[in-house]
């Protein structure tokens, strides 16, 4: 998977489908040769170096497309400040290391105390390439300032136009998907906000403007990192594209002491020449394998709490909604927020990490037997990095909170931020919560996080930055710790729905709250974001009330469960308020979605159509299920039919309900056949098997 040319000094890593090729230039600087279809050793030594048809003296004669550009006038990588204020680095090689996969290229400056070691790892099983660079103060002197420490940069061959395709979005309209040409110049996609965030989801896919569904080429990256980062894409007066990104926004710096490492998060990048369908299958395929800790686990299907009760919670209340839940066939029952402390609203109580002894009269332990004796396994909602100025852990721990001297400490949703870059906070979040998971039989945490960073700093500290980054590498060590000493516990990702996806969190996570929007129309979009990167087997979906309480928008039971059933399907509604009828359908399509979940959670996905008619297909072995959705279309507007993908052509499919047996080529071609009556809104599943 990996070889070296010395005579070029050129590094190949090749996986199944793509190859990545970089060189030691004379200088010293490591350069990029080749992201893309399989090439040889020899054939990646006879790519021409890049000319510059435009060079003169207003370009950098070594500044192109090098694997972390330091030097020239597009975005550095790395930003170092040498006592004595140099800031150009030259690199000398000190070789490198290969161990199976995985390419450590080492390096030094050749003056100034700084080596880095640039890691490149590839897996036999997957086209992603995993990127990060560990940069080390090699000598005793004063400390180096880093004003920016990428994991990696990317060069994509000179392509007729760029294309960027991202997502965007807001609180409840998260992972909308965008897709317009990258303007001459550099665009920067940042989370300044102390998570990934909302706003915009830190992974970009690239391709020439005329990539589609399943053809063409795209190249895509995504960083493993929970909290703020920056990517800057650079669309050179030259015309070719490279980005750089990593962790923290602008303005934030680290100091590296003497004998201090910094480890960068990996950037990951993958190269596929299947369109945008097939890079997000070769993305979903790599996180189940080397992302997720449990990634060949089924979920269960979830019943949450907080649409039906909001902070309302009460032993009786949760048994009451538990029995529901139970019948309508959850298999884990979640209590969310209000069951601590004086937590009756957002406005106090969080920190206090104690059943309110008013709810819970003897703990939480009658809740969980109750909902162990009804079949279902019990989790539980937690924000651990936040506290309410009004708690007995704020009046004890003031200092704890992210703050700086002489400022105010600005509330969002009444709640301040802990530094979990202190090791006291980190010990005292472990020592909670390993209590409540060993004291308590919970299989399961919902990890929330409602707030954005304000005043983020810790007085006192000589590196006040840090607290970006030290903050989410807490976090991760406390999920690590509980995860490593609870191996059945199994953990939900959640920052206001999805604030706080990417390949970091779900390296420990098992499933991501997608959105605090539930209505099902507005989650066809959100899911169709999300989806473009993050698998199924992660994007959690409740079914909830309906009018919706955010939308008011009403829609059909069946058009609800049919959305929610293309990811980890749940329920989160106030099935009290539910008749009869809409529960015995509830628990019917529950049942449905049991017999599908394989083939949803761990099947190959195909995206079909675009509103007013589209849908999902997943595939496993010989199974094939299709999820559609229609929504309002004028009378006699026919929508495109949903033709199918990846069958066979020459076999048949039987459909499982209606025993209707379908030619491969005709599904293939002319689409499936769908009841969809009337104009509104509108669903079918069906689910068809290849015969013999
Ligand atoms: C935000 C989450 O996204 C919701 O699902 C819910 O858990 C609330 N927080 C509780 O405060």
């Amino acid at each position: 998977m990996i070889e070296f040319d010395p005579q070029h000094r050129i590094w190949l890593l090749s996986t199944p489908a793509t190859a990545y090729a970089l060189r030691l230039d004379e200088d010293g600087t490591p350069r990029h040769v080749h992201w893309g279809r399989p090439l040889t050793l020899a054939q990646a030594a006879a790519v021409p170096r890049f000319r510059n048809p435009a060079d003169s003296s207003f370009e950098h004669p070594r500044a192109d497309e090098t694997e972390l550009p330091v030097t020239g006038f597009g975005p550095s990588a790395l930003q170092v400040r040498f006592p004595g204020g140099a800031r150009e680095i030259e690199w000398r090689s000190d070789g490198h290391v290969v161990d199976g996969g995985h390419l450590t290229i080492l390096l030094h400056d050749r003056h100034y105390p700084l080596a880095a070691e640039l890691h490149y790892r590839v897996h036999e099983d997957s086209d992603v390439l995993e990127r990060w660079t560990v940069l080390r103060h090699t000598g005793t002197g004063a400390p180096l300032e880093l004003s920016r420490a990428d994991s990696a940069s990317w060069s994509v061959p000179r392509l007729r136009d760029y294309r960027l395709s991202q997502v965007t979005g807001a609180w409840s309209s998260e992972f909308r998907l965008r897709r317009e040409p990258v303007p001459g110049g550099e665009i920067v996609l940042t989370s300044r906000r102390g998570i990934s965030g909302h706003h915009v989801n830190p992974w970009v896919m690239i391709d020439d403007g005329g990539a589609g569904e399943e053809h063409g080429e795209v190249w895509s990256t995504a960083l493993a990192w929970s909290g703020s980062w920056r990517v800057t894409l650079h669309r050179s007066p030259a015309e070719r594209l490279c980005w750089t990104g990593g962790f923290g926004h602008e303005g934030v710096a680290w100091r590296l002491e003497p004998g201090e490492s910094l480890e960068t998060p990996v950037f990951a990048g993958l190269y596929c020449a299947g369109g945008f369908g097939g890079t997000s299958r070769a993305w979903h395929a790599h996180i189940a394998r080397h992302v997720l800790p449990a990634g060949s686990e089924l979920r269960p299907v979830v019943y949450n709490s907080w649409e039906a009760t909001g902070w309302a919670v009460t032993e009786q209340g949760q048994k009451r909604l538990a029995a529901l839940a139970a019948e309508a066939g959850a298999e884990l029952f979640v209590m969310d927020d209000g069951w601590f402390g004086a937590r009756d609203s957002d406005g106090a109580g969080l920190g206090d990490w104690v059943p309110n002894p008013g709810k819970f009269p003897a703990g939480l332990n009658p809740l969980i037997a109750e909902v162990h004796r009804l079949g279902m396994r019990f989790g539980i909602w937690v924000e651990p990095e936040m506290v309410n100025p009004d708690s007995d852990l704020y009046r004890a721990h003031p200092d704890w909170v992210l703050h700086q001297p002489d400022r105010r400490r600005t509330l969002l949703r009444n709640q301040l931020v802990l530094d979990f870059g202190r090791p006291e906070v980190t010990a005292w979040a472990h020592d909670w919560l390993d209590r409540l998971v060993s004291e308590h039989e919970i299989d399961f945490l919902k990890w929330d996080m409602n707030r954005a960073f304000t005043e983020a700093g810790r007085p006192g500290s000589g590196d006040p930055d840090r607290v970006w980054t030290d903050h989410v590498r807490g976090v991760y060590e406390v999920m690590d710790r509980l995860r490593a000493d609870h191996p059945r516990l199994r953990i939900e990702a959640c920052a206001g729905g999805g604030g706080r996806v990417d390949l970091g969190v779900l390296r420990r996570t098992d499933e991501a709250w997608t959105s605090d929007n539930t209505d099902a129309v507005d989650r066809i979009a959100i899911q169709h974001g999300y989806g473009q990167i993050y698998p199924a087997r992660t994007m959690a979906a409740w079914v909830t009330d309906s009018p919706n309480f955010l939308t008011g928008r009403d829609l059909p039971l069946r058009f609800r469960f049919h959305v929610a059933m293309a990811g980890v399907l749940g329920l989160g509604g106030d099935l009290l308020s539910w008749s009869a009828d809409e529960r015995k359908e509830a628990a019917e399509l529950v049942a449905l979605y049991k017999e599908i979940r394989p083939v949803v959670q761990h099947g190959v996905q195909y995206r079909l159509g675009e509103p007013p008619l589209s849908g999902v297909q997943y595939v496993a072995d010989d199974r094939v299920v299709v999820l559609a959705w229609r929504l309002p279309a004028p009378f006699g507007v026919s929508p495109l039919p949903l033709r199918l993908r990846a069958l066979e052509p020459d076999a048949r499919y039987r459909d499982d309900d209606t025993g209707t047996v379908h030619h491969g080529a005709v599904l293939l071609a002319h689409g499936l056949p769908l009841e969809l009556p009337g104009t509104g809104y509108a669903s079918a599943l069906v689910r068809l098997t290849r015969l013999p």
